[in-house]
C-alpha cells in the first residue's frame, strides 16, 4: 500500500535539490518551468531525465518539439526561479524576458547565465502518475563552475556549504 501523499511530501522536502529550469520551443513559442526533478540517467550515453507535470504548460511542446534544454540555476538566479514556477505571474513566452536566452544545438532555448546548459532531444517520455519522465540524449554542455549553485531545501533556496575536510 503506498503512503499517503503528504508523508511522501514531507519526506521530499528533506532531499536538497539543486534548482533548474527546463525550457523548449515549439514553432517557435518557447516555454518553460522551474524543476528539482532532474536527474542524470547515463554518461554513455549521455543521457539525463527530467520529471514534468502532465498540466505544465511546456509538457506538451516537450513531447512535440522533441527538445529540451535543462539549466543548472545560480545562487543569484532565485528570481529566475520563482518566473519559472509561475511565482510572479508570467506564463509561456514572458518568462524569457528576464535573463539572457540563446541557442546552442538543438534549438532549445539555454539561459546564457546558467552554472550548467544541457541541451537535450527527446529520447523517449513515460507517464508516471501525474508527471511524465523525459529522458534526453544531451547534445550539447555549456558550463559556469565558477559560479555558485542554487539548491532547494524544506521548500526554501539555499546555498551549498562546503565542510571541512
Ligand atoms: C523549486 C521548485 C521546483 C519545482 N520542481 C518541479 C519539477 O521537478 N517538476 C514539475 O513538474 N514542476 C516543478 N515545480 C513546479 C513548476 O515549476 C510550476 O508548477 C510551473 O509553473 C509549471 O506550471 P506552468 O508552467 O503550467 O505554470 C517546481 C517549482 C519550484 C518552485
Amino acid at each position: 500500500m503506498p503512503v499517503p501523499p503528504d508523508l511522501f511530501v514531507a519526506g521530499m522536502r528533506l532531499h536538497a535539490a539543486g534548482v533548474t529550469v527546463v525550457a523548449t520551443s515549439f514553432e517557435g513559442r518557447p516555454s518553460g518551468l522551474t524543476a528539482t526533478a532532474v536527474c542524470s540517467v547515463s554518461a554513455e550515453p549521455p543521457q539525463l531525465l527530467v520529471c514534468v507535470h502532465r498540466g505544465a504548460e511546456a509538457n506538451e511542446p516537450i513531447r512535440r518539439s522533441r527538445l529540451f534544454s535543462v539549466n543548472v540555476l545560480a545562487a543569484g538566479q532565485r528570481r529566475l526561479a520563482d518566473r519559472f514556477a509561475g511565482r510572479l505571474g508570467h506564463s509561456g513566452p514572458a518568462r524569457f524576458e528576464e535573463g539572457r536566452w540563446t541557442r546552442l544545438v538543438t534549438g532549445a532555448p539555454v539561459l546564457e547565465g546558467a552554472r550548467a546548459v544541457f541541451d537535450c532531444s527527446l529520447v523517449t517520455a513515460v507517464e508516471a502518475g501525474t508527471h511524465t519522465i523525459f529522458v534526453g540524449l544531451v547534445e550539447a554542455v555549456a558550463m559556469r563552475p565558477e559560479l555558485a549553485p542554487l539548491v532547494y531545501h524544506e521548500g526554501e533556496y539555499g546555498l551549498v556549504a562546503q565542510l571541512p575536510s
